[in-house]
C-alpha cells in the first residue's frame, strides 16, 4: 500500500502502548516511516523522549512521548487527557507483563498486574480509541498476541492465558468492526529479538525474528485479519501447535522449554 493511502486509511495519528523499546519502538518507527504522527506511551520517559526525537528527525512527523503506567486504574481518563482530541487512526496495544515461574510460587499481585497490562489496558484502549475510529468509518487496531497463546504453558501460565485472550478478543472485534471500516489484527508473534526477549534467552534461537520484520508484515497486512502469525517458521509452528498436535502433547512440548528457562 502506498504511504499516502496508508495515511488516509490509518492516520493521522498512531498510538503505541508500550513504545519504549523492542516491538513497540519498532511499531512507532514503522508507522512514522509510513507518514503517521505517533504517540509513544510507556513508563520510562527518557527512553520515549529519545525515540520521539529520533523519529521526528528521521521522518519529519510529529512524535510525542506519553509517560504513563498502563496498569493504573485511572488509565481511561489518563489516555483521553493525553490524546487531547488528536485523531487516532491506528492503535497498537503492544505492552505486556510476563510473570515467570510456577503459578503458585509467584505472588498473586504479579499475576494481577499481567491481567491489568495485558488484558484490562487492552480493553480500555480499544474501548476509548476504537469508538471514534468506528464513528469515522476507518482505522485499525493491532493487538500484540503471541504463539504462547496457542496452548497453555507451564511457568508462564498467566501470560499465555492473556495472549489467548488477546487473539480471541481480536477475532470477535474483527467481525464486529468489519462493516464499520475498522481493521482488527491480532499479531501472534514467535520469538523476536527484543531487549525483553534477550534478557531471558539462554541460547541463540536461529528462528527468532527481528522486530522490524514482525512490524513490516503486520503493517502490510492490517486489512487481512483477524490473525497474523508473522514469519514462515512461526506459521508452521502455529499450525503444528494450534491444530495438528493433540493438546496434551502441545502443552507438554512447549512447557519443556519454558521450564528450562523459568522453572526452579
Ligand atoms: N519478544 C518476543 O519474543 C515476543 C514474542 C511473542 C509476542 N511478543 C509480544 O510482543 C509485545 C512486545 O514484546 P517485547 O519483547 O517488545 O516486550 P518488552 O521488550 O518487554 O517491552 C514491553 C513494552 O511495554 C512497556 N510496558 C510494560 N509494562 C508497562 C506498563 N505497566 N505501562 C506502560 N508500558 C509498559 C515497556 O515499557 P516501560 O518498561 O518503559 O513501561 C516496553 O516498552 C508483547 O505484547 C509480547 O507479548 C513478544
Amino acid at each position: 500500500m502506498q504511504d499516502a493511502t496508508f495515511r488516509a486509511r490509518y492516520g493521522p495519528w498512531c498510538f503505541v502502548a508500550g513504545a519504549s523499546e523492542g516491538l513497540g519502538e519498532a511499531f512507532a518507527r514503522g508507522a512514522a516511516a509510513r507518514g503517521l504522527n505517533v504517540l509513544l506511551a510507556a513508563r520510562r520517559a527518557p527512553l520515549l523522549e529519545g525515540i520521539a526525537a529520533s523519529i521526528r528527525a528521521a521522518h519529519g512527523v510529529e512524535a510525542v512521548p506519553l509517560p504513563l503506567d498502563l496498569s493504573r486504574p485511572s488509565l481511561a481518563a489518563d489516555v483521553q487527557a493525553a490524546v487531547e482530541g488528536r485523531e487516532i487512526g491506528l492503535l497498537v496495544h503492544n505492552a505486556a507483563y510476563v510473570p515467570k515461574g510456577d503459578f503458585l510460587a509467584v505472588p498473586l499481585e504479579d499475576h494481577q498486574r499481567a491481567v491489568d497490562v495485558n488484558v484490562r489496558a487492552l480493553l480500555t484502549l480499544v474501548h476509548g480509541l476504537g469508538g471514534p475510529m468506528a464513528a469515522r468509518g476507518r482505522g485499525a487496531l493491532v493487538l500484540m498476541s503471541s504463539l504462547a497463546g496457542f496452548q497453555g504453558t507451564a511457568c508462564v501460565t498467566t501470560y499465555a492465558g492473556t495472549k489467548a485472550f488477546g487473539r480471541v478478543f481480536g477475532e470477535g472485534l474483527w467481525e464486529e468492526l468489519r462493516d464499520a471500516g475498522v481493521d482488527v489484527l491480532a499479531c501472534c508473534a514467535g520469538a523476536t529479538r527484543t531487549p525483553g526477549y534477550e534478557r531471558f534467552a539462554t541460547r541463540e534461537n536461529v528462528l527468532a525474528q527481528e522486530p522490524e520484520a514482525v512490524v513490516e508484515e503486520t503493517l502490510d497486512t492490517l486489512a487481512e485479519g483477524p490473525v497474523l502469525v508473522p514469519g514462515r517458521a512461526n506459521k508452521l509452528a502455529g499450525q503444528l501447535m494450534g491444530r495438528l498436535l493433540p493438546r496434551r502433547m502441545a502443552v507438554r512440548l512447549v512447557s519443556r522449554s519454558t521450564r528450562k528457562l523459568y522453572g526452579r
